[in-house]
């Protein structure tokens, strides 16, 4: 039902500079693979093929990596480092990817819209590659299984420490009745000040996102940060009622923070390896 997954990955990446200035921050790796591949991976498992891309200049080494390198392959062949390559060979025969370029970096709002033209009138997820989760059933995947029963934008979400509500959008809602783990969304701010922050309840980068918020962003102004932000237009959306946010089981990582990556490498390191 969801088929197309889009992947904002135009960032500069400026907080893991030097090792950004020629290399896309999604293809920075956590133990061997590169953060974008577990986003793909997670895509997958939650049944969807259509990979979309929102890249910029730069970051060619993305569409590489998705992609048969005849020269690898013919030297590995029969080798023990053959099987290394199983995994993204897989992935690479499992999904499409199409691909087209942010010119101008005005915000993850702007970089949604700009995915516009491979997504088209249908409902799809949107996973920012620097969040970086584990869990038994994937976090899109379980998603999934939310929109099938409200047909409505799902926002990921989880509780932060109230210091840090600053770092991202955070909602405020009501429980829906019966669950214990997704609320109508009623406010939404991007990155308040913990004074101003209505909860401590911060969206995390996986989204649902119906097909509509492309008119509604294309009507968003700039907001925090002279930037077009997501959270703004799915402010729209959610006072009409359609928007849901979910505490998704599992564990994230933000791995666009230096802390939050070796975190997550130590934690991979001893637990999947
Ligand atoms: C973006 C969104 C923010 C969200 C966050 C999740 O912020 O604007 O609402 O909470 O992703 O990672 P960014 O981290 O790109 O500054």
């Amino acid at each position: 039902m969801i088929k197309k997954c889009l992947f904002p990955a135009a960032g500069y990446g400026t907080r893991f500079l030097p090792a950004t200035k020629a290399t896309p921050k999604e293809m920075l790796p956590i133990l061997t693979k590169p953060l974008i591949q577990y986003g793909v991976e997670e895509a997958l498992d939650a049944g969807i093929h259509t990979m979309a891309i929102v890249s910029g200049r730069g970051k060619r080494a993305i569409e590489d990596h998705f992609d048969i390198s005849y020269e690898l392959e013919h030297q590995i062949k029969g080798g023990s480092k053959e099987p290394l390559l199983d995994e993204i060979r897989s992935l690479i025969a499992k999904c499409t990817f199409s691909y087209t370029r942010q010119i101008e970096m005005k915000g993850l709002g702007h970089a949604i819209l700009t995915g516009e033209t491979l997504i088209g009138d249908e409902p799809f997820a949107v996973v920012l590659a620097d969040d970086l989760c584990h869990s038994d059933k994937g976090v899109l995947a379980q998603m999934v299984e939310v929109y099938k029963n409200y047909n409505c934008s799902v926002v990921a979400i989880e509780e932060v420490p109230l210091d840090q509500t600053d770092k991202y959008g955070v909602i405020a809602g009501k429980l829906i009745d019966g669950t214990d783990d997704i609320y109508r969304v009623s406010d939404m701010v991007e990155k308040p000040d913990p004074k101003d922050a209505p909860t401590n309840l911060a969206i995390i980068g996986r989204y649902i996102l119906t097909p509509d918020i492309f008119d509604i962003l294309r009507d968003t102004p700039a907001g925090k940060g002279g930037e077009i932000q997501i959270t703004d237009a799915l402010l729209e959306q959610a006072k009409q009622g359609r928007v849901v946010a979910f505490k998704f089981k599992g564990r994230r990582f933000d791995c666009g923070s230096i802390d939050g990556f070796v975190e997550a490498t130590n934690w991979f390191y001893n637990t999947i390896k």
